[in-house]
């Protein structure tokens, strides 16, 4: 049965009015009509589309809130990385910045492409021939988590490209509240007795991280597009300025403030232009970005580490207030670091109510000349933990004000030392320090580690205190009956802990290996070892000299890798953890180390007649490879199949190595099987 020509018009006209109006909204920021009328035009639609279900496409403004909540996002690989930005502080970052753009690039003048920097969460947006199909969040920068059903509820981020439909495009943005929105929110929230955000931002990582799509939905945030990913069948302009225009075309929004400008004077009149109407803006900047405008001459300048040598974030000044300064008290940390931590009078600063700050260390506070009951100026900036800049107005500074380290560590009366050369002070109690015990089992169970959900805090500090677990080994013999005997604990959660705690067993050697929280070992070093040495096994085995052998471990990493095994303490938790029957795939790793693609960049293109692209990508990725969407001078390998593009002949123009079918083939052949040594 198909719909009325009537209803067909009607349903189509009310589809490009509601999208039409989410662009007046999120991408000019200038709404016509009111939320009452929006409303009733999405009504009508939601009417006529009950009527007569086959015009309800999945396209439909209708149709952004998915079904079902999910159980946990899924993890996704970056095709391409997402990068992080350095940031200059001063005129003089920003001078040096410009000098080695020119420097490197053997230019008297470079242009820039400059944008405000969007305080939010950086997500990927993957378009296959036209239609949004996935989009994560960056993650670490190489896997982020799968969060497409929330991002479809995001009404400024169009699910239909307009004008174009590339087989492939990845757009790279980031996700925000409005400042309009976030107050309402809050009111709404207020009004409801839920708890209210300190700023927009954690508002939207909090709703972008909604298991259920409708509370997503029911959050309005908005999106801008700085950037892009993998491609394929879309050949980008040639400067930035010219793919933020296109990207407008294709129906994202981006920054309106967004100009291209000569050198460091351009640049600093930019940064004072948009710091004036920062304020005024409807969203929040922490800064402004710089990028090289022409895209030849950021392919020319490259990446350092994990940040692109042809941008960099101009930061807004931190915050600043003044407070006072009640008392000096000291923090353990993980690893037994002993911080000394101001608690203050609260007070309002960079969009949040302060009530402790960090002190650094104790010769911070020696050099800043710090005492309880100063005055002292409090400072936050973004995301970073607000700290004590310097004291404004000295206090009566008593005996009883100075600070002194003391002696013994708060927790559990372990003395407190201080290593030659180091400015932390540590508390030797090690795991016998229940501090240190608790804040080792919450990152033993911590999302990138052994990811146990609802084993918080709370949780965590119950069941020390009980003395019902002293290391994560005794995570696994609790039992449900212990759980739920624990005060506030509902039989429920109970049972949802410990499945998620039965869940964990299977896991990953990386994800081991940080959740073992050796000093000096994030999730990127955790990441490596376990590539470079497969087996748990061969990486207790190595020494300090065998270890600096894996990827970017120095001198530093590998002592405190080999320290932390040389522990009895420390291998007899293992050997209960692997007792309690955590595992995990070994060897993998290790065979793709080995493999044909070992460290090879390699990108697609074309049909391949023996497999589709996601296999040739997998095999590629099984064999050590890594495969990109374009073509550079990095690139090892450009696989050519059938009806090769403009890839190929980026590839011949560089240089580099072409594989036809049958040679793909045969490497990829050859490298099958290859013994698990
Ligand atoms: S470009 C390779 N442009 O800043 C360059 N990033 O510190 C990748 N951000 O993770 C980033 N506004 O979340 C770029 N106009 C903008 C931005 C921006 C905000 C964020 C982004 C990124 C972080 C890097």
């Amino acid at each position: 049965m198909s719909a009325p020509p009537a209803a067909v018009a009607r349903a189509r006209e009310l589809a490009r009015e509601i999208e039409r109006h989410n662009r007046l909204y999120y991408v000019d920021d200038a709404p016509e009509i009111s939320d009452a009328r929006y409303d009733e035009l999405f009504g009508e639609l939601q009417a006529l589309e009950a009527a007569h279900p086959e015009l309800a496409s999945p396209d439909s403004p209708t149709q952004r809130v998915g079904a079902l909540p999910s159980e946990a996002f899924a993890e996704v690989t970056h095709r391409v990385p997402m990068l992080s930005l350095a940031n200059a502080f001063s005129d003089e970052d920003v001078a040096a910045f410009d000098r080695r753009c020119r420097e490197a690039l053997a230019a008297d003048s470079v242009d820039y492409s400059c944008e405000p920097k969007f305080d939010g969460l950086a997500v990927s947006l993957a378009y296959e021939h036209g239609r949004f199909v996935r989009g994560a969040t960056r993650g670490d920068g190489s896997q982020g988590e799968d969060v497409t059903a929330n991002l479809r509820t995001i009404r400024a981020i169009p699910l239909v490209l307009e004008g174009e439909a590339p087989a492939l495009l990845e757009v790279r943005g980031e996700v925000l509240m409005l400042r309009r929105d976030f107050e309402s929110l809050n009111r709404r929230q207020a009004e409801a007795g839920e708890k209210t955000f300190v700023n927009p931002r954690n508002a939207a990582a909090g709703s972008l991280r909604q298991l259920d799509p409708k509370l997503t939905a029911a959050r309005r945030l908005s999106f801008f597009a700085y950037g892009l990913g993998a491609a394929d069948g879309f050949e980008p302009p040639p400067t930035h300025a010219g793919l933020l225009d296109r990207l407008a075309k294709l129906g994202f929004p981006v920054a309106k403030d967004r100009r291209v400008v000569a050198g460091e004077r351009g640049l600093l009149a930019f940064y004072a232009e948009i710091g004036a109407k920062r304020t005024a803006l409807p969203f929040d900047i922490d800064g402004v970005v710089y990028k090289v405008n022409r895209v030849a001459d950021q392919q020319a300048l490259g990446f350092v580490a994990r940040a692109p040598r042809w941008a960099v974030a101009h930061k807004f000044p931190a915050e600043e207030a003044t407070t006072e300064l009640l008392d000096i008290e000291v923090q353990v940390g993980r690893t037994g670091a002993i911080t000394p931590v101001a608690r203050l009078a609260p007070v309002f600063v960079g969009g949040t109510t302060v009530s402790n700050a960090t002190l650094h260390n104790e010769d911070e506070i020696r050099r800043k000349e710090i005492w309880r009951r100063d005055t002292v100026v409090v400072r936050r900036a973004g995301d970073v933990i607000p700290e004590v800049a310097r004291v404004a107005k000295p206090g009566p500074r008593e005996a009883g004000d100075a600070f002194l380290m003391p002696m013994a560590c708060p927790q559990c009366g372990s003395a407190i030392v201080k290593l030659e050369g180091e400015v932390i002070a540590r508390c030797s109690g090690g795991l016998v320090c229940p501090a240190q015990r608790k804040a080792a089992l919450l990152h033993f169970a911590s999302r990138r580690a052994l990811d146990i959900e609802g084993l918080g805090d709370k949780l965590v500090e119950q069941l020390v205190d009980a003395g019902l677990v002293r290391t994560p080994a005794d995570l696994y013999t609790l039992g449900i009956a212990k759980l739920a005997a624990l005060e506030r604990m509902a039989e429920k959660s109970a049972a949802n802990v410990q499945a998620a705690i039965e869940k964990s067993k299977a896991t990953t050697l990386a994800r081991f290996v940080f959740g073992l929280g050796i000093r000096h070992v994030g999730e990127v070093t955790a990441k490596d070892l376990a590539a470079h040495f497969g087996t748990l096994d061969a990486l207790m085995a190595a020494d300090a000299a065998q270890l600096q052998e894996a990827p970017d471990v120095g001198p530093v990493v590998a002592e405190s890798v080999a320290g932390f095994f040389a522990e009895g303490h420390n291998r007899e938790g293992i050997e209960m953890l692997r007792a309690a029957g955590v595992h995990w795939t070994e060897g993998e790793a290790r065979r793709a180390a080995a493999g044909a693609f070992a460290g090879k960049i390699v990108v697609l293109t074309g049909t391949l007649a023996a497999m589709s692209r996601d296999e040739a990508k997998e095999r590629i990725e099984a064999a050590g490879g890594k495969v990109t969407g374009s073509v550079s001078k990095k690139t090892h390998f450009v696989v050519a199949g059938e009806e090769a593009g403009s890839k190929l002949d980026k590839a011949r123009e560089l240089g580099v190595e072409v594989l036809d079918e049958p040679a793909f083939l045969a490497r990829l052949g050859g490298a099958r099987g290859a013994p698990d040594t």
